[in-house]
């Protein structure tokens, strides 16, 4: 008998990734029609604003150089001597030294990572925190994916455990509290305030999963926010903490973002590692971050780390069996993490570049989406939340009865049902809010602010949208 589906966990059944589902299939499927001369489609690009992945085709964010450089001379060290004429000063120096740490990138490491950059990770959070941290408690990855699954993996003790996730969430949460079997319990953020996160409606929801028979283990905090990209205040970071001490949840902070501010001069990024310090708590954090995001926009070269505050010797011990069943992440991706924490210095001979290609980036990902907040605004039928951080815009659509009722009899969700025909008018592709989660009877799709061209193809948007709008009118 050939293996068949049922043969499998059926828990993998039930996972969920939207973001590469069917509008980023349809996308990739015309981008290969667009090839042919008589491709007979309304446009003739594909806009990539479904992914936050900001180097990939379409997007063309360029790597940092001295990121790639010291990437280069580690790979093929006999370019530290070769290159000396070809590469800064500091890139060589740090490439050797790294080396020297680690000897061939093509060997296993630690497990837990290098240990050398282990303590620059350590010094890295000391700097941005003013708090100590413990290079043993530094834990790097093939990004924060991996990080996150393994510690749902950990908590998840059976079918009534549950982990509160925000909603809007990027469906990491969801894809592995399913793979895992465990229960989502949804916090909504308040989008009439901005997607502010009240910390008495996580306090409910915790409440309300009781009552359901639902064991809360841990608490899942996204900030910067994707899709949301809110950012918390201080104030809101401490109250989360307290709920978590209240409740004996750990505390599950996914910071990939951190770096991603729109408007740097005036807000500034708290760590929970930094407000569970100043408040002395004794409540179990565990802190991500990634190459991914921010401005290195390194994705495919899957690097991470998280760090774990607060937890038994015994636990992380598990940990480090868990991470050694694996191994160890990949040695680019852990001197990836290696550049993100030790950027160039006022002095070094990279820092100047670094400095202006690090702003270009900051300032491009503001502008555009400023500029894609302010007219989506102006659009009837449409609101958005000018967002402070990370990549996203998540806008609010106001679909009629009949946009809904064509698309329950298409089969779709009515805000796939929009994206579906967002993409067929305009190639922009999006992800449609349900793959996030939104209140019921609420409509939304995630727009990544990554794409140069923005009054070009927020033109597009506009027309579709009023058409849209106008064919589907009660
Ligand atoms: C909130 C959030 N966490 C984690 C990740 C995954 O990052 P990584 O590439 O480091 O696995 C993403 C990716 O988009 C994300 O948006």
């Amino acid at each position: 008998m050939p293996l068949s589906l049922s043969d499998l966990n059926p828990a993998l059944l039930k996972v969920e990734y939207a973001v590469r589902g069917e509008l980023a299939i349809k996308a990739e499927a015309y981008r290969e029609r667009l090839q042919e001369p008589n491709h007979g489609l309304p446009f003739d690009r594909i806009i990539t604003a479904n992914i936050g992945n900001p180097q990939a085709k379409g997007l063309d964010q360029k790597p940092i150089t001295f990121s790639r450089q010291v990437a280069a001379l580690t790979e093929y060290p006999p370019l530290i001597e070769l290159g000396r004429d070809l590469f800064p000063a500091d890139a060589l120096a740090r490439a050797k030294e790294l080396c020297a740490e680690i000897g061939s990138i093509g060997a296993y490491s630690h497990s837990q990572g290098v240990p050398f950059i282990r303590r620059n990770v350590a010094k890295f959070i000391q700097e941005r925190d003013g708090y100590p941290s413990d290079y043993n408690n530094i834990f790097l990855t093939t990004g924060a994916s991996e990080g996150v699954s393994l510690l749902i993996n950990m908590l998840i003790t059976g079918p009534k455990d549950g982990i509160l996730i925000p909603i809007p969430q990027y469906p990491l949460y969801t894809a592995a509290l399913a793979q895992y079997s465990g229960v989502p319990i949804p916090y909504f953020l308040d989008e009439s305030a901005g997607w502010l996160t009240r910390p008495d409606d996580v306090e409910n929801a915790v409440q309300k999963a009781i009552a359901e028979g639902v064991k809360p283990k841990g608490l899942v905090v996204i900030n910067p926010g994707n899709p949301t990209g809110s950012l918390l205040k201080e104030d809101a970071i401490r109250r989360l903490i307290q709920v978590a001490e209240k409740y004996s949840l750990v505390l599950l902070a996914d910071e990939v973002y951190q770096d991603n501010l729109h408007r740097r001069d005036t807000q500034k990024f708290y760590s929970f590692k930094k407000i569970v310090s100043d408040l002395q708590s004794s409540v179990s954090l565990v802190s991500f971050h990634s190459i991914s995001k921010g401005v290195t926009g390194e994705c495919g070269r899957r690097g991470g780390y998280f760090e774990t505050h607060n937890l038994s010797p015994e636990i992380n011990a598990l940990i480090y069996k868990m991470r050694s069943v694996t191994l160890c992440p990949p040695l680019a991706g852990q001197i990836g993490v290696d550049s993100l924490v030790r950027p160039p210095r006022p002095g070094d001979e990279s820092y100047e570049l670094w400095k202006k290609e690090t702003d270009e980036i900051h300032q491009a990902l503001a502008s555009r989406t400023r500029i894609m907040a302010e007219r989506l605004n102006q659009l009837e039928g449409a609101t958005c939340v000018d967002s402070p951080g990370a990549l996203y815009l998540f806008p609010r659509i106001y679909l009629s009865d009949k946009a809904c009722k064509a698309a329950r009899a298409a089969g779709k969700e009515p805000d796939t049902f929009y994206s579906l025909a967002l993409l067929d008018a305009t190639g922009i592709c999006t992800v449609s809010g349900s793959g996030f989660g939104q209140k019921e009877g609420e409509f939304h799709y995630r727009l990544t602010c990554l794409c140069e061209g923005v009054d070009d193809y927020v033109g597009k948007l506009e027309k579709f949208h009023k058409t849209f709008m106008a064919k589907y009118a009660d």
